[in-house]
């Protein structure tokens, strides 16, 4: 049976779905006219550091809390080795900026890197040193060059003489001898220390100074993969050391330094996607005024970049920072589509329209040209400083996200503000406004002084509402503006979606595709989740549930959703073709405790959705086809003013035995698509579609 709404114990009606009708589902494709133009980007990505999206996942870094400000009272992922008779301790120095111990300070490397880690080694005769337990485990992979660094200094231990006003220390600190210069081992090891996958050494020069060193170090091949590993610094000298910014990288997408993970973005490109939204979502704003996403700091050398508070209960490294996002559209051909802070927090703080506004706006127009500028603007000489001369390709700027949570009303003038600012000096950007749609946060609010060209709207829903809403873009006013659908999911399954989800994506996507003049862009969201549970040391990885794609440390996977996405990205057209369906069959959801108090029973709904578009050069005919139904489905398929058709095509399924199914880490293929070739095709034939599942028919013309 069909998994829908939890069911309660006032359910008064079981599940029914089916089509008592005898006659076949039929679908009539209309190619006499043409019909609407497809948008060429109707379907992108939409991303923000949420469930470890970059730290701990598409940003490539192995090394968790490598500037120690993820916890001010503990050094988060950290731990220290002592080993045979070695006596050592770290603690965290000058991590609270409003209380540092007078013989804490001088301790910062800059305004960015003002917490650090001391080892203190008191006692030599073994092992002494630092481990950092990585995002749930460090990924040892064999044949494998991992590329560290780090800055380290060396002293003895003696306070700084004291102030006269200081009180009188209680304690006598020991002074321990300044041994720190020698040979310091860097290793990736397994968790309790006795294999050792990868090290090397670098020679610490006697300084007072922070010096950063980097080496490379290689796995052996045939060692097999694990995330029972961590990342070591040790020394067998006594001594006080103090470290900064860590960093282990593993090979990267396209090899770019501070770069990607592998894996994560083979499945990304593999979806084709147009667009990236970026950088938020709830990312792009923050809890508080101060909090939103710091472009500005996110650029440069890492030793510039301090983090940052974040929206998701954990401190992002802003090592993906704005150039990095660009330069991730650029490597998979995505057009970026900019999210600018728009002076409202998720504490439902703002900044009113007016004066106290100009420096937001100011900012984003900064961003634009940062993102757009030739090397001739001061933003794009700062983007070729940086390493990236040419301009990027810039259509849509998204004013705020989610402004119907802010109840003041103030949208509509911080709206008509950064239109103006931005329009008067870029005409021909598209400005999205996120507010004035007609999805539940568009319509708490409205916008009188300017006149948005696209609203974004955003869904979240169950299978039932995704399905039992799929024609929602059929009813929409063509001469209003047009949508982007900027964030929405099917949320079934947790931490990655399942096949239920995925059949409710399909139905919603099957309206999306056929209103392609109207719904210009959409993505789906969110797009990434580390799946790791709570561990001894680590929180859960993840605050949202229903996620398109999945990873740990070593191994990614995508859900149902993913799948269904790659997909429709892949097989469409360029106009949308008419279809008529009839027959089609039905469903039920049982009724809830709403429907018993209200005395009303559920309406039935369509179990199959469907679309078809075409590609007017090479004549390519895509007709999908979802059957939410638990039965196949045989359906008479009309292709009306076809012309000649070749009889074979191609036909790709994705499908399961039941809703639940789903993949997972460790079962990460259970629901795949599989393409076959077919025969039979003709102006008239039938195909049974199986029972769960989301098909693509590729017909093909004879020229
Ligand atoms: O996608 C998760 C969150 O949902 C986004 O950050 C926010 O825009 C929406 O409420």
């Amino acid at each position: 049976m069909k998994k829908l709404f939890a069911l309660s114990s006032f359910c008064l009606l079981m599940f029914a779905a089916g089509n008592s009708e005898a006659q076949n589902p039929k679908l009539t494709l209309d190619l006499t006219k043409p019909g609407a133009s497809v948008s060429p980007q109707l379907y992108g990505l939409m991303t923000e550091e949420i469930n470890h999206s970059y730290d701990g996942g598409l940003y490539a870094e192995l090394i968790r809390n490598r500037i120690f400000k993820d916890n001010a009272n503990i050094p988060e992922a950290w731990s220290v080795i002592q080993e045979g008779g070695a006596k050592a301790s770290i603690q965290l120095v000058a991590a609270k900026p409003d209380n540092v111990p007078f013989e804490q300070r001088r301790h910062a490397i800059n305004g960015a890197l003002t917490t650090c880690l001391r080892l203190m080694v008191d006692t030599a005769g073994g092992r002494a040193g630092i481990a950092n337990e990585g995002y749930w485990g460090v990924p040892v992979l064999p044949n494998t060059t991992y590329n560290a660094s780090f800055y380290i200094k060396g002293t003895e231990s003696r306070p700084l003489p004291g102030r006269p006003w200081d009180p009188k220390p209680t304690v006598v600190v020991p002074v321990i001898a300044d041994n720190t210069a020698g040979p310091i081992t860097v290793s990736i090891e397994s968790n309790d220390g006795k294999t050792v996958y990868a090290s090397g050494t670098i020679n610490l020069v006697k300084s007072a100074l922070w010096k950063k060193y980097e080496l490379k170090l290689t796995t052996a091949a045939g060692i097999k993969p694990t995330t029972d590993a961590r990342f070591v610094i040790s020394t067998n000298r006594t001594g006080v050391y103090y470290f900064n910014l860590v960093s282990l990288f593993p090979p990267t997408y396209h090899n770019r330094p501070n770069g990607n993970r592998i894996d994560i973005m083979k499945l990304l490109a593999d979806m084709k996607p147009r667009f990236l939204r970026f950088p938020g979502g709830n990312f792009l704003e923050g809890p508080k005024l101060n909090d939103a996403f710091p472009w500005k700091t996110t650029l440069g050398p890492l030793e510039g970049r301090p983090g940052h508070t974040g929206s998701w209960g954990y401190r992002p490294t802003d090592g993906m920072g704005l150039l990095e996002f660009l330069e991730w559209c650029e490597d998979l051909k995505m057009e970026p589509l900019l999210a600018v802070y728009a002076g409202y927090s998720l504490d439902e703080d703002h900044v009113d329209a007016g004066p106290l506004l100009k420096p937001y706006v100011d900012d984003a127009l900064d961003e634009i040209e940062y993102v757009t500028g030739d090397i001739h603007t001061y933003w794009g000489a700062k983007r070729a400083a940086d390493g990236h001369p040419a301009p990027f390709k810039l259509s849509y700027v998204e004013i705020g996200n989610e402004d119907g949570f802010d109840r003041s009303g103030s949208y509509d003038g911080r709206f008509a503000q950064f239109y103006d600012g931005i329009k008067a000096k870029y005409p021909n950007l598209h400005c999205i406004a996120t507010i004035g749609g007609r999805d539940e946060l568009g319509v708490r609010g409205k916008l009188t002084i300017r006149k948005p060209e696209i609203v974004d709207e955003h869904y979240y829903r169950n299978a039932w509402e995704m399905e039992q809403d799929a024609a929602h873009y059929d009813k929409y006013d063509r001469k209003g503006f047009k949508v982007f659908v900027g964030e929405w999911a099917t949320r079934e399954g947790a931490p990655t979606t399942n096949l239920n989800a995925a059949l409710g994506d399909a139905a919603w996507m099957t309206g999306m595709e056929r209103n392609s003049d109207l719904v210009i862009l959409s993505c789906y969201a969110p797009l990434f989740v580390n799946v790791n549970k709570a561990t001894a040391t680590a929180p859960k990885a993840w605050q949202w549930d229903s996620d398109l794609i999945g990873y740990d440390a070593l191994k990614s996977f995508g859900s149902p959703s993913y799948y269904v996405q790659k997909m429709f990205n892949r097989y469409i057209g360029n106009k949308v073709v008419p279809v008529a369906g009839a027959n089609i069959p039905t469903q039920t959801r049982p009724a809830n405790k709403r429907d018993s108090a209200a005395n009303k029973m559920p309406e039935p709904i369509p179990a199959m959705f469907y679309v078809a578009t075409q590609d007017t050069k090479t004549g390519k005919l895509f007709l999908k086809v979802v059957n939410a139904t638990g039965k196949p489905q045989q359906v008479d398929i009309d292709l009306n003013g076809a012309g000649k058709l070749s009889p074979e095509g191609t036909l790709v399924v994705i499908k399961g035995d039941k809703p639940e199914d789903t993949n997972t880490i460790n079962d990460p293929e259970k629901i795949l698509p599989v393409t076959t070739k077919i025969n039979g095709i003709s102006k008239r034939f039938t195909r049974t579609f199986d029972p769960y599942s989301v098909n693509v028919v590729q017909i093909n013309k004879i020229k």
